[in-house]
Parts: C-alpha cells; sequence; structure tokens
C-alpha cells in the first residue's frame, strides 16, 4: 500500500544532540499508528518535523506522493496534515463553540470559497464537530470552565474542523482521569473508522497504545527502536529492554 505519508533519513539536532537520529517512517492509509518511547525520545520533535512546526536539518519528507519537507505548516493543514499539542491549545476565554467556529472560519478561508456560507451552514458545521467530539451540550461553556479531559475533546473538535486526512495527537489522554482516558480511547477509534481520517498518536500510556493501535513504533534516543503490531512490540527483547522494570 503506497504510504499516506513517508519520512527518509530525518535528522534534526539541538546544540550537536540529534533530537531525531536518520529517521524513516512510512505510515499508511486507514490505519491508527502509535509512537511509543522513553521521555526525550524524540517523539515530539518527530512530530513537530512532519507537521512544519520545525524544519529538518536534512531528509525528506512526502505526504500523498508529494515533497513537504520544508514546506510551513499552515500550508500542510491545507493539504490535510494537522497535530494537536502536548499541552492543550484552545482559547480560554472563548467558549467551547467559538473556539470551533473559529477553526471553520480558518478553514472556509483557506478553501477560498468565493461565497461566505450562510451562518445556517456555519452553524451545522461547527454543532457537527461539537456533536462528533460529545461537546454540543457544552457549547455555551468557556473552555477554561472544562475539565482537563473535556479540553482535550475540545482540542481534537478544533483540529478536525480542518477536515484533516492525516491527524497527529501528541499525548491525547495525558493529564486526564481514567474515566476521561477511556472516552477518548472510544472517541478515537470512533472517529478513525467514522472519517476518512488517519491517526497517529504519540502516548506514554501503552495499555491504551496496545488497545488502539494497528502498527507501534517505538523510540529511542532519536531513532526508531522497533516497528510492529501491538503484540510483536510487546514481546521484543530490545523494546524490553528499554522499559525495563515495566510491563510491556
Ligand atoms: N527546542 C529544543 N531545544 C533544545 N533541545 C530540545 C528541543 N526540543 C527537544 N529537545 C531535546 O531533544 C530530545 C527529544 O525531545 P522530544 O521532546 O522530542 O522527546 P519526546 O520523546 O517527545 O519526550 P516526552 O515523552 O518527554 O514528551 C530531548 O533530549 C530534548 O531535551
Ligand atoms: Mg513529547
Amino acid at each position: 500500500m503506497t504510504p499516506l505519508l513517508s519520512a527518509r533519513a530525518l535528522m534534526k539536532s539541538f546544540g550537536g544532540m540529534a533530537a531525531t537520529d536518520r529517521v524513516d517512517l512510512d505510515i499508511p492509509p486507514d490505519r491508527i499508528r502509535g509512537i511509543i518511547g522513553p521521555n526525550g525520545a524524540g517523539k515530539t520533535t518527530l512530530v513537530h518535523l512532519l507537521t512544519g512546526h520545525l524544519l529538518p536539518d536534512s531528509g525528506s519528507i512526502t505526504f500523498e506522493a508529494q515533497e513537504i519537507t520544508n514546506l510551513p505548516a499552515h500550508e500542510r493543514v491545507v493539504r490535510g496534515l494537522c497535530r494537536t499539542f502536548q499541552v492543550v491549545d484552545v482559547f480560554e476565554r472563548l467558549t467551547v463553540y467559538q473556539n470551533v467556529q473559529i477553526a471553520c472560519i480558518t478553514r472556509q478561508r483557506r478553501n477560498l470559497r468565493f461565497f461566505t456560507p450562510s451562518s445556517r451552514e456555519a452553524r451545522e458545521e461547527v454543532e457537527r464537530a461539537l456533536n462528533e467530539v460529545g461537546m454540543w451540550e457544552f457549547r455555551h461553556r468557556r473552555a477554561e470552565q472544562l475539565s482537563h479531559g473535556q479540553q482535550r475533546r475540545l482540542d481534537l473538535a478544533v483540529t478536525l474542523a480542518t477536515e484533516p486526512r492525516l491527524c497527529f495527537l501528541d499525548e491525547p489522554t495525558s493529564g486526564v482521569s481514567p474515566k476521561e482516558r477511556d472516552q477518548m480511547l472510544d472517541l478515537i477509534r470512533s472517529l478513525a473508522s467514522a472519517r476518512r481520517t488517519t491517526f497517529v498518536i504519540i502516548e506514554h500510556d501503552m495499555e491504551l497504545v496496545f488497545q488502539l493501535c494497528d502498527e507501534v513504533t517505538v523510540m529511542h534516543r532519536g531513532a526508531v527502536l522497533a516497528e510492529g503490531a501491538p503484540a510483536e512490540i510487546r514481546a521484543n527483547e530490545a523494546v524490553r529492554e528499554v522499559y525495563l522494570g515495566e510491563e510491556v
């Protein structure tokens, strides 16, 4: 299967230390990929490179068979490549509704639609995105009044409003309660099957990754240490060594 996204020999150093070290990665379409690895393994740096929030020192990236290595982040979003951040990124003083509305307006501008959509059309779009993540009933709340798990779901609605083909989620369950974690797991699973969106999930919660993902990439010291189905990764000796003392 032709990959949706491919990276070849991606290098990024900070002060002489390689945060990503010649990373090769292929993300096939319509699957859920997990990326795991200890703190400082280079996961977030890799996502920054793939989504255009950082430019690599060397190496290349293609998305839907087009080279995007040095394309700015907003132009990658236009092509359907987007992400959420490790830290929730919503406008706290705005309502849930307004947060998603802004994302929809951004997307409509991007599509260079000659006619602005009617207010009914625009409202339907916001409603759809909020219903998808189960947040419609909270539409009048300001983002700062939400629980952390609800903020993460709102963040996801904002990202989905850009209608991505490929979406990176950097630690979507960090800091949320166990119940909210399970809700997020179900939500990602249902979004992946209901939409044409491919998800790549960076997580420390290995149980979640093993339950949710079709394939898992393990990073260690900036490089890809192992890749495979959850069962293969669980059984991999090198992976066990990196996570020595933890249940893999
Ligand atoms: N902007 C930066 N300036 C300097 N060093 C950086 C920068 N960003 C990342 N690093 C370093 O690069 C390495 C990889 O960091 P990165 O944040 O990509 O790891 P990570 O796998 O996402 O870790 P975590 O699981 O803690 O989120 C670390 O050693 C980190 O200190
Ligand atoms: Mg990180």
